[in-house]
């Protein structure tokens, strides 16, 4: 058994262009799925993941993220007074939940450049790292389910997802062979090679790696080690890569369903699914989408 990872950086430093004119003026990472913003979704995953502490690197324009993990008094003071105690202890839960630091980048020059910031508060340990627009429904944690491979081999674990051929230059993708675990060969990996963005036909299998990782420190020394890469930004792909020369890759393909909510069909289908999930609205919901004539 291996020490327990305790913290997880939450990159949310990005432009969010994918979903302009929203992004515009707001953080891509407070877009409410229902009634929640998305990094809540991650951040209480990796709560249930047995996480301590979240550093959440953040950028220009990006300040309302750091108001919602914070207390609002003149809200609270509000609910008190009119006795709303279901709606008090909702906006009080999210100041509780847990110890958020922040740390900046200046510019987004790209998701490894991004994870490098938080390398001062991560300190030589390894860690979780979650893009909470990747939005993962799932019996256990997916985050759960990286850091049990994680605790079992000591290496770093990134998730992998099949997709379809016609999607596939859209990701990062592995070059992986199988690897018997508990009597299972069917989800674990150990990764050969990775290759981001591959063009139509040259992807070496379906499977893509999405957005949960938990990375040796060591990551810190590839990205300082890579150049700019795709689109001119240092890339969490190319730093894996590095990494790969001298330390071993786990790929998980873990079990439950991601929705990509940083793009505007995969926002609007994981809005309709969480909110046909829910006990409130579900029904309502449900009956309303009926009437539709589709
Ligand atoms: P994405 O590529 O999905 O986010 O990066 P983006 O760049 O904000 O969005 P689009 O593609 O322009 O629509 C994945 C994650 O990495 C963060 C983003 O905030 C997102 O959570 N990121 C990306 C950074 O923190 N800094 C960067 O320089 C780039």
């Amino acid at each position: 058994m291996h020490p327990k990872v305790r913290k997880a950086v939450f990159p949310a430093a990005g432009l969010g262009t994918r979903f302009l004119p929203a992004t515009k003026a707001q953080p891509k990472e407070m877009l409410p799925l229902v009634d929640k913003p998305l990094i809540q979704y991650g951040v209480e995953e990796a709560i249930q993941s047995s996480i301590q502490n979240i550093i959440i690197v953040t950028g220009r324009g990006k300040s309302s993220i750091e108001d919602h993990f914070d207390v609002n008094f003149e809200m609270e003071h509000l609910l008190e007074s009119k006795k709303k105690k279901d709606l008090l202890k909702l906006v009080r839960d999210i100041s509780d939940m847990i110890d958020v630091c922040y740390v900046r980048q200046k510019e987004a020059l790209g998701l490894g450049h991004a994870v490098l910031r938080a390398s001062e508060l991560v300190g030589r340990e390894p860690f979780a790292v979650v893009l909470s627009d990747d939005v993962i429904d799932a019996e256990i944690p997916c985050l759960r389910q990286l850091l049990d491979i994680h605790e079992f081999f000591g290496a770093s674990v990134v998730a992998l997802m099949e997709v379809p051929s016609e999607q596939i230059s859209a990701y990062g993708v592995v070059d992986a062979e199988p690897v018997d675990h508990n009597g299972a060969r069917d989800r674990l990996f150990r990764i050969r090679n990775m290759v981001e963005k591959p063009k139509a036909g040259e992807a070496p299998s379906n499977l893509a790696i999405i957005g949960r990782y938990i990375l040796v420190p060591e990551i810190f020394d590839s990205i300082n080690a890579i150049p700019p890469g795709a689109g001119g930004e240092i890339q969490l792909t190319d730093a894996l890569k590095h990494l790969l020369r001298n330390r071993p890759i786990y790929g998980y393909k873990f079990e439950g369903k991601r929705y990509d909510a940083g793009d505007k069909l995969g926002f609007l289908k994981a809005t309709v699914e969480f909110a046909l999930r829910r006990n409130d609205l579900g029904g309502p919901f449900r009956e309303y989408l009926k009437t539709l004539s589709l």
